[in-house]
């Protein structure tokens, strides 16, 4: 019970990885938020992973890409629950791919750049007041090995999600006077809606490479050749990483990207 009495906000949990570090944060005692717009899905997620563990779980419906909306989403946490001590900005989207670059609009960078980047923005922002005043709190945002690697297929994700992590150093650097840590979890290869449709798109942009194969197939190839493990990474693998960023036990790691991700990394 490594977080009882810590209250979390994941955004994007309804899903994916969002979901696993929702079960995760549960099993350790945690009070759960999700912030998503699948409010159906962010319920059943709450019930399935949150309270049928006699922990606390709240769903709530926020576009993230809503400055306000975000706002409200602290105040309303911080007034349901007395507090807020772990924020994890999940959502994001992979986007229209680009390949050569000349295919993207001026549209697909702005969408990745509102859903991937400006949230984290505006909810370290909005959450500052309330984690310099009890100088506690941990914040977790996700990157991805796409950050690492030039990802010509989809320009406007890995320059994203570099983004992300350069952004947890600055904030890493801004609350560090405050005892708070933000830190980024850098995921390889992980089989969610959105691999599936990563999967779609990679047919499209290379019929040759992924002639009559299906989008898990097509997954499992890219693991084989991205992946030293050999294997595929799981929401749950994600939601430990999230643990161990929240716990006491990490409160002296800050300003980190954690690539969970098999060694993918190392190529
Ligand atoms: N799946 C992978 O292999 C992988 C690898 C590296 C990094 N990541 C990152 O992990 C995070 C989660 O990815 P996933 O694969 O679980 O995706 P997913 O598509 O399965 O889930 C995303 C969730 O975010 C929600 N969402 C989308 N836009 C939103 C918005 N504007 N406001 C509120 N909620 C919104 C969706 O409803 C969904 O519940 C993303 O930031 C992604 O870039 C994923």
């Amino acid at each position: 019970m490594r977080l009882e009495k810590k209250v979390a906000i994941i955004t994007g949990g309804s899903s994916g990885l969002g979901r696993g570090m929702v079960s995760c944060m549960a099993k350790e005692g945690a009070t759960v938020v999700i912030a998503d717009l699948n409010k159906k899905q962010a319920e059943e997620v709450i019930r399935s992973e949150v309270e049928s563990r006699g922990a606390r779980g709240l769903a709530l419906e926020v576009n993230v890409t809503e400055e306000s909306k975000i706002n409200e989403l602290v105040k309303r946490v911080i007034s349901e629950f007395g507090k807020i001590d772990i924020l994890v900005n999940n959502v994001g989207i992979s986007g229209k791919p680009g390949l050569p670059f000349t295919r993207n609009t001026e549209e697909d960078w702005d969408l990745v750049w509102d859903v991937n980047v400006k949230p984290i923005f505006y909810a370290a922002k909005a959450i500052a007041p309330h984690f310099q005043e009890r100088k506690s709190g941990r914040i977790i945002n996700l990157s991805s090995i796409a950050g690492y690697m030039p990802g010509r297929m989809k320009p406007p994700y890995s320059v994203s999600k570099m983004a992300v992590a350069n952004f947890t150093q600055i904030l890493a650097h801004e609350f560090a006077p405050y005892g708070v840590t933000v830190n980024a979890i850098a995921p390889g290869l992980i089989w969610t809606p959105l691999w599936e449709r990563l999967a779609d798109q990679l047919q499209k942009t290379w019929p040759d490479q992924y002639a009559n194969m299906k989008p898990r197939e097509i997954f499992e190839k890219r693991v084989s050749e991205l992946v030293p493990l050999k294997r595929e990474q799981t929401p749950e693998d994600i939601g430990w990483a999230a643990v161990f960023l929240a716990s006491d036990e990490a409160k002296n790691i800050t300003g980190q990207i954690l690539f969970v991700d098999g060694g993918a990394i190392m190529r």
